[in-house]
């Protein structure tokens, strides 16, 4: 009897035991199912944030979009407009501005010097046969940024050198000589250069290099034109430049009191001076001497000429407006007579709102090297005969 108690007994504890395992189990099951419930519901949650951002990201982008084509629109009116603006100051420039090319006025010639009026009168003795003159600039290439906004470069124009200079800045005694064009364009700066001290100081942006030599621009008490030997790096000439009173040659570049060209029939000078003060003067040079041998007076007013180059014994003149607009050739002046302003193309340069510092004429390559805004640019020119026009 007391063993059958016991039985009952033990299988109700097992009963028990059993049951509040099971109900444990429950417990944590209806627990787990809670939490998964929660966690569904974040994530519906956030799923729908999640496309509510989507649609207002997407909202948003059409309207930046929509504001952007708003944006070129305006833009493009504003372009249409600047063109017309710019046409509309051509127009009025040619129409009354300073008028490009007028007659000199007797009086001012008869006060030239007697030197200067002799140097005129002989007829002018060409030394090449060339007989071109600009008919367009086809196209313009941008090779570097290299200096300040000021200066000067080139190309060496003798047949055996292939050396560029850099004159950076308007007022230094040092210039920096590249091996090649090539060496310039992958040069970072200024790195791939040597870089020359001179012997006194140069002025302005009117310096040639021409048969390995630099032919640079010197303002002491006068100006003097230093010849000096690039190959063993000495001056190897001098000259006082006879002109009295200086004036500067470009109403836009002050710092160029005299600027220096080379074409294919040598070098040449170009300049004002106080007694032709509102033109611009021509001269040949020896190269060898650097002795001038004739000089011209021109009808090229100075007022708004930024620079300009001699091809075939022929100046152009290169004129702009103080707000730098579009450059362009307005004034010819040829010392053979064979090219009249009014038969020259107004050339102007490609459209680019710049302005020149420096133009320098490569008769080898009929390139310009110019310098705009420490820009190096080359402008390549097509040519035609004289005789054509
Ligand atoms: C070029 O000249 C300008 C001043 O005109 C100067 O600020 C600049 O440092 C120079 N650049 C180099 C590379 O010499
Ligand atoms: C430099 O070279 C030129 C031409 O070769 C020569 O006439 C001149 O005397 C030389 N100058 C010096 C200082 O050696």
């Amino acid at each position: 009897m007391r063993g059958l108690v016991l039985l009952v007994t033990l299988a109700c504890v097992a009963r028990a035991q059993h049951q509040a395992l099971i109900d444990y189990l429950e417990r944590r099951l209806l627990a787990i199912e809670d939490r998964i419930s929660l966690w569904q519901e974040q994530t519906t949650r956030y799923a729908s944030d999640l496309r509510e951002l989507k649609q207002q990201m997407v909202s948003q982008l059409e309207n930046l979009d929509k504001e952007k084509e708003t944006l070129r629109m305006n833009l493009d009116g504003v372009g249409t407009r600047v063109d017309r603006v710019e046409r509309e100051l051509d127009y009025l420039e040619t129409q009354n501005g300073a008028q490009p090319c007028v007659d000199v006025d007797d009086k001012l010639i008869e006060q030239q010097v007697t030197q200067v009026k002799e140097k005129q009168r002989t007829k002018y003795l060409k030394l090449s046969d060339c007989s071109d003159m600009i008919s367009t600039i086809k196209a313009m290439k941008i090779l570097k940024r290299v200096g300040g906004q000021k200066g000067m470069w080139t190309k060496d124009t003798s047949r055996v050198s292939g050396k560029v200079y850099i004159f950076n800045g308007t007022d230094e005694d040092t210039f920096n000589e590249f091996a090649s064009v090539q060496d310039f364009t992958r040069s970072p700066g200024m790195s791939l250069s040597t870089n020359v001290k001179l012997p006194s100081a140069w002025r302005g942006m009117g310096h040639v290099v021409f048969n390995s030599h630099v032919y640079y621009v010197n303002q002491a008490e006068d100006i003097t034109v230093v010849k000096y030997d690039t190959r063993n790096n000495s001056v190897t000439d001098s000259a006082v430049f006879p002109a009295q009173d200086h004036v500067p040659v470009y109403g836009l570049n002050p710092e160029t009191v005299m600027d220096l060209a080379v074409d294919e029939e040598g070098l040449w000078v170009i300049y004002a001076t106080r007694q032709n003060e509102r033109y611009i003067s021509l001269a040949k040079l020896d190269g060898s001497s650097v002795d001038i041998e004739q000089m011209w007076d021109t009808n090229c007013p100075r007022e708004n000429a930024e620079a300009a180059f001699v091809i075939c014994g022929t100046l152009y003149v290169v004129y702009n407006t103080k707000q730098p607009g579009r450059s362009r050739v307005q004034c010819v002046f040829d010392v053979n007579g064979m090219v009249t302003n009014e038969e020259a193309p107004l050339v102007y340069f490609p459209k680019r709102y710049g302005s020149h510092s420096s133009l320098k004429y490569n008769p080898k390559e009929k390139l310009l090297y110019a310098w705009d805004d420490g820009y190096q640019i080359l402008y390549k020119l097509v040519m035609k005969k004289k005789l054509e026009i």
